[in-house]
């Protein structure tokens, strides 16, 4: 049986990583919303330290931990990365036909805040950009669970933020901003920070619709049940 080596173990044990996230797990899960308005106090190191160290405690491909987090607080880096962040946002609303506000669709949920976002990443206290350090099909997949477990982490000291994806169009110009070197990929671009929106339960569709059991087209009856009684 393999034993982890002494410097791959994390310094913090999992018995004051739990002390230190006040929010518990199903609290923390439950009410994961997307935050993409932020208070401006400054994250303290501390607190990106726990969300950090939690990120890494995340599972990647054959433990290959092909990750590296570029932390994000110099306010001119910020703002020199605010317009690019824009531009990805609108490239990516171009490619599927909508180039101005009046475009958005009557009643999206989601596109008037993520606009929101992108015209004010000037505000956001920190940005990680979560990096897998190869590029190529696999190397991407491999990162994304580090995701989950910093927003989780974060969740748990009451910081908020969302996952973001850029667009190839900025690609050159961020890699060059951060120093990225050309073989890494920026997998995801996540603000950070004390939320000026609250959090709460999300939204989701009923367990019954997108659960089956057994074959992809038999409901689960349990499923159904979980559904309306929650
Ligand atoms: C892979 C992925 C990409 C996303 N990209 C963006 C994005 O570019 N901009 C943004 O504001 N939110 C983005 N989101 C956040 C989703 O819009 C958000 O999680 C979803 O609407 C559910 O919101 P809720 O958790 O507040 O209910 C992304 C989420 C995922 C998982």
């Amino acid at each position: 049986m393999s034993s982890t080596p002494a410097d791959e173990r994390s310094p913090t044990s999992p018995e004051s990583a739990a002390a230190r996230m006040p929010v518990p797990l199903g609290e923390a899960l439950y009410t994961l919303r997307a935050i993409r308005r932020f208070r401006p106090e400054p994250l303290p190191d501390e607190a990106l330290r726990t969300i950090l160290e939690a990120a890494t405690r995340a599972p990647s491909c054959g433990n290959s931990q092909g990750w590296r987090f570029v932390v994000v607080r110099d306010r001119a880096r910020i703002e020199a990365f605010a317009p690019l962040y824009r531009e990805a946002w609108w490239a990516k609303r171009r490619e599927v036909g909508i180039h101005s506000v009046e475009d958005f669709p009557a009643g999206h949920r989601v596109m008037p805040h993520a606009h929101d976002l992108a015209e004010h990443f000037t505000e956001v206290p920190a940005l990680v950009l979560l990096c897998a350090t190869e590029r190529g099909p696999d190397a991407e997949p491999c990162v994304v669970p580090a995701a989950q477990h910093l927003l989780l982490a974060a969740r748990g000291l009451g910081i908020g933020g969302t996952i973001t994806t850029l667009h190839p169009v900025v690609e050159e110009r961020v890699h060059d901003l951060f120093g990225v070197p050309p073989g890494a990929q920026i997998v995801y671009c996540i603000p950070l920070g004390y939320p000026a929106t609250p959090f709460g339960a999300v939204r989701r569709r009923p367990l019954g619709e997108v659960v089956a059991e057994e074959r992809w087209d038999a409901p689960a009856r349990w499923a159904e049940d979980a559904a309306r009684s929650s």
